[in-house]
């Protein structure tokens, strides 16, 4: 792998230099009381993100989960307006503050592009539907039923429950959903649907926003003949599939499951078309000074995958492979897991890095096996904050905050309302974050849309902020580190296999000047590493046991149980 330098224009590549942190705007702090969170809430935390001092957690860009006008049947992920707030978080005025704000505090705002799909409350899908000949019918994915008997034009199913078409009474046909019935897919072979979005784009770049996530991006473009998918286990020949068997049984289960239920989606997502749609996106980006985006790909290919990068790298800024979030809880797993993604990336592309969001059951509950989820959660900060690219923390992780567990008369995520008890949804990662071990958490003073999880008085910043062992000051002091080493910030990524034991994963991170050594003992014994090429003397910059002492080390190192370190050898010869 070459090399990877920095731009010479900094100001352009911040993102490749920043942390990003994870706002889901219902829970991360409510100023009036309703129980939902809301923008005068953000801003009133915002120094806790980054106040410019080190008693803050130093991140430097927030992704906002969207907080757009909405009936919320799938929590905002359902736009009824696009360039309007929804009255729930406040108003456009209270946006402009929030950004100034944050942008007077060096942080960066990137928003949730979600236009995959519109509320079927949008106006837009209001005149869609209205009449066949209306002149916004073509803007969604409209189709006559089959046959007599009006069956759905094809088999396509949504990522949530059931057939991807809903029958249309009053127009008699059937249109396209690859979610709820509540989100009618855009027709993104319409040019004036591609217009229009585009000023959606225009509206928040000129607001001064810096970027956009871009929500389930490979399933714009259809299949142009609206093919059947085949069943699941068909998949093109060429896929890389190294190990794909490293997913957790979790994992494998709810691909079986879910996947979308059951078909290998190739005529709905991941069609050729949808490059052509990033690429006037990223023509847009680029028309201003500095701005990005990070794309939600779901797939197992990481070289499908990485294909949204563009083949000129004229799409994605950056882009996340989920299958990350998906490894089994071994240190080979997360190694190749890597390396595929690594492997399959093009030239001078830069991932995006996560472990968490709110779609997914929180890292540290996932990989809580036997109880040790909080010695993982701090394993797992450190391989985000270390790997090659921007890493993205999701609210809450930088405190352990665990998945909670909900009874069904909580639940709010129509998944989990649908599929409870088999699937708990997603409400579990999103309850309100843990300020203090206060009633609901300094949250909120009224009772939360969610309720708050336990153990508040160990799992909260007013806990964490002031103990230098906790995992708020695990996250903040890696944080730190890595803006003040230019290899972990622009170095490039090499597995160390050489003399290191299978229980662990241990990498460096490389520029002409530094050296870093990244190593991981995913076990419960001691184990050494060794990596015969690297002798002379080396460093412990940091370690995951408080105990450690940062001290001068001779190969081999030796990692106690669960630790993680990482090693200055520039030193060594
Ligand atoms: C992906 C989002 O992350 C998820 O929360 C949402 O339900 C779907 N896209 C539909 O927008």
């Amino acid at each position: 792998m070459p090399l990877q330098t920095l731009e010479s224009d900094k100001d352009n590549y911040w993102w490749k230099k920043a942390v990003f942190y994870q706002i889901y705007p219902r829970s991360f702090q409510d100023s009036n009381f309703d129980g939902v969170g809301d923008l005068k809430g953000i801003i009133s935390r915002l120094d806790y993100l980054n106040d410019g001092t080190t008693n803050s957690l130093g991140v430097d860009a927030i992704w906002f989960s969207p907080f757009f006008k909405s009936p919320e049947f799938d929590y905002g992920y359902d736009i009824v307006d696009y360039c309007d707030i929804d009255p729930r978080y406040g108003t456009l005025a209270d946006f402009d503050r929030l950004l100034e704000e944050a942008h007077r505090r060096n942080i960066m705002v990137v928003l949730d592009l979600v236009v995959n799909h519109t509320s079927y409350l949008h106006p837009w899908f209001l005149e869609s539907r209205s009449s066949r000949d209306n002149a916004k019918r073509d803007w969604y994915v409209w189709k006559d039923g089959k046959g007599r008997k009006r069956k759905p034009p094809n088999n396509w199913r949504t990522h949530f429950f059931g057939s991807a078409w809903t029958w249309d009474e009053k127009t008699q046909q059937y249109y396209l959903h690859s979610f709820l019935k509540e989100q009618p897919d855009l027709n993104w072979y319409n040019p004036e649907v591609r217009e229009a979005v585009g000023d959606v784009i225009h509206f928040w770049l000129g607001r001064g926003v810096d970027g956009f996530r871009l929500d389930v991006a490979h399933h714009y473009c259809k299949d142009r003949q609206f093919r059947n998918n085949p069943p699941f286990f068909i998949r093109d020949r060429g896929l890389d599939k190294t190990r794909l068997s490293d997913r957790t049984l979790m994992a494998n289960i709810m691909k079986l499951l879910a996947l979308p239920t059951m078909q290998y989606g190739k005529y709905n997502q991941h069609q050729p078309e949808t490059h052509q749609v990033l690429k006037e996106f990223r023509h847009i980006f680029d028309s201003y000074q500095a701005k990005t985006s990070v794309g939600e790909i779901l797939g197992d290919d990481a070289a499908l995958v990485a294909s949204y990068y563009g083949e000129k790298n004229d799409e994605l800024h950056m882009n996340f492979y989920f299958e990350l979030a998906n490894c089994r809880w071994k240190a080979g797993a997360f190694r190749r897991c890597i390396e595929r993604w690594e492997r399959n990336l093009p030239e001078n592309a830069w991932p995006a890095q996560t472990f968490s969001n709110h779609d997914l059951v929180r890292a540290i509950s996932r990989y809580d096996h036997g109880g040790n989820g909080d010695k993982r959660a701090r394993l797992l900060m450190l391989i985000l904050l270390t790997l090659r690219g921007t890493p993205f923390i999701y609210y809450g992780e930088e405190i352990a905050m665990k998945e909670v567990k909900l009874a069904k008369n909580q639940l709010k995520d129509p998944v989990g309302v649908k599929w409870y008890p088999v699937h708990r949804g997603r409400d579990g990662c999103r309850t309100p974050m843990q300020w203090d071990d206060s009633n609901y958490a300094g949250f909120s003073n009224s009772a939360p849309w969610l309720p708050v999880g336990s153990e508040l008085s160990r799992r909260s910043v007013a806990a964490q902020q002031n103990d230098p062992n906790s995992q708020f000051s695990l996250v903040r002091e890696l944080i730190r580190l890595r803006k003040s080493l230019p290899a972990l910030l622009e170095g490039s990524y090499s597995s160390v296999t050489e003399g290191v034991s299978a229980d662990c994963f241990c990498y460096l991170r490389e520029t002409d000047q530094q050296k870093i050594m990244v190593c991981v003992n995913f076990s419960f014994r001691r184990q050494n590493a060794d990596p015969g090429s690297l002798n002379g003397e080396s460093r412990i910059i940091f370690s995951t046991e408080p105990e450690r002492e940062l001290e001068i080390i001779n190969f081999p190192l030796t990692l106690e149980p669960g630790e993680g370190c990482i090693i200055d050898l520039s030193m060594a010869k």
